[in-house]
């Protein structure tokens, strides 16, 4: 990658987040729900005080909270999981936004608790409490919203909620925003490309949106031969999205979060963080320190983990890697980063690639030649090296015989141009 592209631009998915409700595309009846009680709310008689918002990812649950305040002039007040853990926490978190009038002139505040199901998993009983209080003292709003709503802990959270649900995206409306996207940034694109990546969304608006800045970035003009980009992404999907959830964790609960993923590899994932850290925290070299360090604890953790079978040393090293390495407190903000797939994992499958070819070769050489392939390493291989270096026509004759074509002389011998360079 050549240091004149751009590496950093704001992400799409905050650049285009809808600014009204309106713009919030699909998933019409829940809209019309999550309205009907935001009315309820300006009328100041809600029936349930709280709405959880649950559905995929990318559906637009957070972003309809969003828009919500600035369609109102609403303060945003944004807890996470940390936030809630316990009744102190809360209360320390809350109390102040709460009670006091706001500065800014905001009209009203709304709450948003966002992906409570990160919560229920842990062992903090206290943080649940805290919020069914915050429910039913609250004079605002209060929003939830969660992947998997249906966790039993979660019950008594339900049943103080007005439910919502969204749904994935139609592929219709994917298509929309992306075509919009194109407009605004002046990007020509066929519809057949703008289709390719909503059917690989899979009614996730927010894969569709990274994955067609991650095909435009550094261009104006998209064709169908930049979904190739998209097909090495279809199978390096995951890799991506967990680099990205880790990097850009806006808590260390959410970082950890990728190691629930069961088919985590997380050999490859240290490759991948290594690789792309500088990338993401560009504008911090302390953020860069940072996750090096706690990279590095993790890498010995590993080596150690597996020199003395100790494997309860796994979930320090993954606590390292994700919740550590996200955590410097000097990380610039989020920005848009076209990760990449890690070098040295490349150059180790180059140079197996080759090797499989040399042993391909040199096997057909050595069957024909009724002799083992060591035998003809140590044997033959070198005066033919020799015949080879003293007269090349007969010496590609005798390899030519032996089922060694032209164009693969190099993958065992050395050959004129090798010995110049
Ligand atoms: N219905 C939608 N209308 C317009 N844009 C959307 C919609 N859904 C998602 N987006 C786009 O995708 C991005 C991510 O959406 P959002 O954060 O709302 O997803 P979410 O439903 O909260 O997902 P998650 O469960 O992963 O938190 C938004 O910033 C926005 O750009
Ligand atoms: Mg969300």
């Amino acid at each position: 990658m050549s240091t004149s592209e751009p590496r950093l631009e704001v992400p799409w998915v905050e650049k285009y987040r809808p600014s009204k409700i309106a713009e919030v595309v699909n998933n019409e009846d829940a809209k019309k729900k999550y309205v009907a009680w935001i009315n309820a709310w300006l009328r100041g008689k809600p029936q349930k005080k709280a709405a959880l918002l649950y559905g995929p990812p990318g559906s637009g649950k957070t972003s309809i909270v969003h828009a919500t305040a600035r369609e109102f002039n609403w303060e945003l007040i944004e807890l996470n999981a940390s936030d809630v853990r316990s009744r102190e926490a809360l209360r320390q978190r809350v109390s102040g936004a709460l009670d006091t009038g706001s500065v800014f002139g905001y009209q009203g505040k709304i709450i948003l608790l966002d992906e409570v199901d990160g919560i229920s998993t842990r062992e903090d009983a206290g943080g649940l409490q805290a919020i069914l209080e915050l429910i039913e003292k609250t004079r605002w709003p209060i929003v939830l919203t969660a992947n998997d709503p249906w966790d039993p802990k979660l019950r008594t959270l339900r049943d103080a909620c007005e439910l919502i649900e969204f749904k994935k995206i139609g592929k219709r409306d994917v298509v929309k925003v992306l075509e919009s996207i194109c407009q605004k940034e002046k990007i020509e694109c066929p519809k057949e490309v703008l289709s390719a990546i909503a059917d690989n969304s899979k009614g996730d608006l927010r894969a569709a949106i990274n994955d067609l800045q991650s095909i435009a970035l550094g261009k104006k003009t998209l064709s169908v031969a930049d979904l190739q980009v998209l097909g090495d992404r279809a199978e390096q999907e995951n890799m991506f999205e967990i680099v990205r959830t880790v990097l850009t964790a806006k808590s260390p609960e959410q970082a950890l979060s990728v190691t629930r993923l069961p088919s985590l590899d997380y050999e490859m994932l240290l490759q991948w963080l290594s690789e792309n850290i500088p990338y993401q925290y560009e504008q911090s070299l302390q953020a860069i320190a940072d996750a090096y360090n706690a990279l590095s604890w993790a890498d010995i953790m590993l080596s150690r983990m597996k020199r003395e079978q100790q494997w309860s040393l796994l979930s320090y090293a993954l606590e390292l890697m994700t919740a550590g390495v996200s955590s410097s407190r000097e990380r610039p903000p989020f920005k848009f980063v076209k990760y990449s797939f890690p070098e040295k994992i490349r150059i180790l499958a180059r140079q197996k690639e080759k090797f499989e070819e040399y042993r391909k070769v040199v096997r057909e050489a050595s069957s024909r030649l009724h002799v083992s392939t060591s035998k003809f390493r140590t044997e033959v291989q070198p005066y033919l090296q020799v015949i080879l270096e003293e007269d090349e026509e007969e010496g590609k004759m005798i390899l030519r015989s032996l089922g060694i074509p032209e164009n693969k002389i190099n993958v065992v011998f050395k050959t004129e141009e090798k010995a110049h360079s």
